[in-house]
Order: structure tokens, then C-alpha cells, then sequence
């Protein structure tokens, strides 16, 4: 039997320090973490039911779903469009804004999430996840469209991420800190097991897809030719390399020993800004980093105050360790104002 804290008393005792709150707020959570649970549940049995392999589908950014992407999805929306704390939500996996069925009740909140993010890895048995966002709704709107989910990401309420590994855990924040619970699967509870989690500031590990190497602008490249030169190059240290393919596990692996991740915007194709999804993933993980001590840039902007303007926007990503960061944005910063003195334009590299 465990004697620690429960999620859901933390968010029960996070709520009365809040003067005059009803309580919505709490239940969403409560409601959402549920939901983690039942994906928990389905990607630990995975082969035993059935549920690995593709959906014969694609999403809205054209990538191919796999069936337990279709399943996390629809365990998102049905356990969450009845509660009443919800306006409307947006997933990775739907086109368009989920409107609540007019049989329920409508509250004041709005949800994004990516269902199961790095799910390339589900077949082959390695840690995927759930990102989350939450909105207001602004004031006043009965009927949310895309534009009212179109806020930075200063404006979320609470972030956080169900990880699916070796032991479940979720993280989350409401911008006082950062703090991990792990699933206890006998008793069905998360409990406090990583309180007030901290990026380290410095770090010599870096995790970034290497084989897009030759598409990356010069800065990236310059960031990462000086970790692999290693004591012999200008950093004077030896650096760590990963790549899990699993943007949750490698925020869980900085928020656990420090790091720098990065998505940068490539050339493979000119008119995507970079891989990763500013609303859904950048955003909920930006706010996480921030509030565990660490930086979340594009390379030339900060994420949470990028201005969105499409809700499955794509935006390059730099996060991780403070100093790490800082040092990728002065490259690029270095980069931009030789550029601007006349050395040669990279076509379509984000400005
Ligand atoms: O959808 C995003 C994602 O799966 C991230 O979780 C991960 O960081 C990235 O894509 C992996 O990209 P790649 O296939 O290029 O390694």
C-alpha cells in the first residue's frame, strides 16, 4: 500500500490554494487523467488484443495512423465531450475542432492534444506518450472555432504528458512548477513520485535526428559538429548523443538528467516550419521546460510566445537545458547577422 501523495489529492490541495475556485478546474484534470489511464492500459496489452499495426488511414498532416493512434484518440474525446468542463477540443488526429455534442453541457475550458505522440515507435515495444494543453475559452463564445483556440502558449492553464514506459507517469503542470506521478497499477492511482522536477542547467547530452544532418540550416550545424568534436573542438568536453523518436521520452529523459532536444526547421521541405506541432506538442512541452527551469526556443523566438495562426501549425524546436538552449538561439542569432551583412540566403529557412 502506498502512503504518498495521490494525484488526485494534489490537484484537490493545489485547488484550495486558489481563492474561489469551483472546482471545474480540478474535475477536467481529473477527467483527463482517467483517460490516460485507459490509453495506459491499452498500449501495455498491445499485440495480446490486437491493437498494434496501422489504422489504413491517414491524419491531417498526411502521416499514416496506427490503430492504437485512432484508439487514444477516441479514448480522449469520449471520455471528455460529456464532463461539462470542456468547450471544445483539438487533436493531432482530427481535422477540424471537436465540437461538444449538444447533449452535453459546455464549460469554459478548451483541450488540445496529441493522442499518442512517437507512435512510429508503438510496433516495436519503445515509450510513446500523451501531450496535453489547456486553454479558456475566451469569454463570451458559445461555438469555438479554430480562431479561439489560436492563443501562445503563455496563455495555457496547464500542461502535461502521460508517458507510456517501463512505468507509467504523468506530468503535468499549472504553471507553479512541475511534478511526475507514477502509476501504481494495484491501486489504479498516480502518486507523487518526482515533486517539483528541475532541468539541470548544464548538460553534455543532445538528442536530435542526425541522418537530416545535410538539411539542417548552419547553426544547427555548427551546435552539433561542436558536441561530436568533443574535448579536441571549442566545447573542450565529450558530449552523449540520443534519439528515441518519442518527443515525450526525451523531454522525460531532460526533465530527469538535463539535455538539449531539438526538431530544427530543415530543407527537405521548404514550406513545412520544422516537424513538430506548435499547438499540441511545442506548446504543452515549452510550458513543462519552462516552469522545470529550463528554455524553449525555435532558434530565434521563444516558443510560448510564437503568435499561431493554423491550429496543426508546425514550428521548429530547441528545448532543454538553459545554457544549451541560449547557446543555439546566439548561434543563429550569430548566423542571421551575417546573413543580414551579405553572405548567402538559405532559401525558405524560417526568419
Ligand atoms: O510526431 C512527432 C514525433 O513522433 C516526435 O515524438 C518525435 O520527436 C519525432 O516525431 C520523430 O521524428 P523522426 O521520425 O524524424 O525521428
Amino acid at each position: 500500500m502506498h502512503n504518498g501523495t495521490s494525484l488526485t489529492q494534489f490537484i484537490i490541495e493545489e485547488q484550495r490554494r486558489i481563492p474561489g475556485a469551483t472546482g471545474d478546474f480540478t474535475s477536467l484534470l481529473n477527467d483527463i487523467v482517467t483517460a490516460c489511464k485507459v490509453i495506459a492500459n491499452a498500449v501495455s496489452k498491445g499485440g495480446l488484443i490486437g491493437i498494434l499495426g496501422t489504422a489504413g488511414s491517414e491524419n491531417v498532416q498526411g502521416e499514416t495512423q496506427k490503430k492504437l493512434d485512432v484508439i487514444a484518440n477516441d479514448v480522449l474525446v469520449r471520455s471528455m465531450e460529456w464532463t461539462g468542463h470542456l468547450a471544445a477540443m483539438a487533436s493531432e488526429e482530427m481535422e477540424d475542432v471537436y465540437r461538444i455534442p449538444g447533449r452535453y453541457p459546455r464549460g469554459k475550458y478548451l483541450l488540445l492534444f496529441d493522442p499518442l505522440d512517437g507512435s512510429s515507435n508503438i510496433d516495436v515495444n519503445v515509450s510513446v506518450g500523451t501531450i496535453f494543453s489547456v486553454l479558456r475559452c475566451p469569454e463570451g463564445v458559445d461555438e469555438p472555432a479554430v480562431e479561439h483556440f489560436l492563443q501562445p502558449g503563455t496563455e495555457q492553464v496547464c500542461a502535461g504528458y502521460a508517458i507510456y514506459g517501463p512505468s507509467t507517469m504523468l506530468v503535468l503542470t499549472t504553471g507553479h512548477g512541475v511534478n511526475g506521478f507514477t502509476l501504481d497499477r494495484e491501486i489504479g492511482e498516480f502518486v507523487l513520485t518526482h515533486p517539483d522536477m528541475q532541468v539541470p542547467a548544464e548538460t553534455s547530452e543532445f538528442a536530435i535526428n542526425v541522418s537530416n544532418e545535410r538539411f539542417w540550416e548552419a547553426p544547427v550545424q555548427r551546435y552539433v559538429r561542436e558536441c561530436l568534436q568533443g574535448e579536441e573542438g571549442p566545447r573542450g568536453r565529450n558530449f552523449n548523443m540520443r534519439w528515441v523518436a518519442s518527443m515525450v521520452a526525451e523531454v522525460h529523459r531532460i526533465l530527469t538528467r538535463g539535455g538539449i532536444f531539438m526538431y530544427p526547421w530543415d530543407r527537405r521541405d521548404p514550406s513545412k516550419p520544422g516537424r513538430l506541432r506548435l499547438m499540441y506538442e511545442a506548446n504543452p512541452m515549452a510550458m513543462i521546460v519552462e516552469q522545470a527551469g529550463g528554455a524553449a526556443s525555435t532558434g530565434r523566438a521563444r516558443i510560448l510566445e510564437v503568435r499561431p495562426t493554423e491550429l496543426h501549425q508546425r514550428v521548429p524546436v530547441v528545448l532543454g537545458s538553459r545554457e544549451e538552449v541560449e547557446r543555439v538561439v546566439r548561434y543563429h542569432r550569430e548566423h542571421d547577422r551575417a546573413r543580414a551583412r551579405g553572405g548567402s540566403p538559405v532559401e525558405g529557412a524560417p526568419v
